[in-house]
């Protein structure tokens, strides 16, 4: 049998707030909880999954970077960085994992300036819109894209 993929979890800014903050728009579900389901149904996909959170731009890249070697591919909520950050973007594209974009809530529904994904052109694919399903269906489709890349590739 193969190894098991091993998945890193990403979650930016303000998402260990998640449960209490804003309830409306994400849900009451917290991190911990989304964690422990998403670690759940890696193993039932024959992947493992570490998950990190941090309100740090810095510590995100620095995380990313690291990765490589280490890990299979990322699944990344970068939150209020998805919309500004090139470095995050970089580091994405420098270390040439596999990357899946995911959100809560449907960005493209909210405010214009949530409309625009630096990320979004360096993942793989982006799901959002969907609470702690969009974790669970970026996940899997994180998997079948490290099983067969070139079947998936655009
Ligand atoms: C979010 C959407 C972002 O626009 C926002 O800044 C977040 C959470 C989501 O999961 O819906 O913090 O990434």
């Amino acid at each position: 049998m193969s190894a098991p993929l091993r998945v890193l979890a990403l979650h930016g800014p303000n998402l260990n707030l998640l449960g209490r903050r804003e309830t409306a728009i994400y849900g009451t579900t917290d991190l911990a909880t989304l964690e422990t389901d998403l670690r759940a149904l890696a193993a039932d996909l024959g992947a493992t999954l570490e998950s990190r959170q941090s309100n740090h731009e810095g510590q995100l890249v620095d995380w990313i970077q690291e990765a490589e070697g280490a890990f299979d591919g990322l699944l990344l909520n970068a939150a209020a960085y998805t919309h500004t950050s090139i470095a995050i973007r970089d580091a994405i594209a420098a270390v040439r994992l596999p990357c899946v974009e995911v959100h809560l809530s449907n960005t493209q529904a909210r405010e214009p300036f949530r409309h625009r994904s630096t990320l979004a052109p360096v993942c793989v694919g982006v799901v959002a819109g969907f609470g702690p399903s969009s974790y669970a269906l970026g996940l899997r489709g994180l998997i079948d894209y490290c099983r067969a890349p070139e079947r998936d590739s655009p």
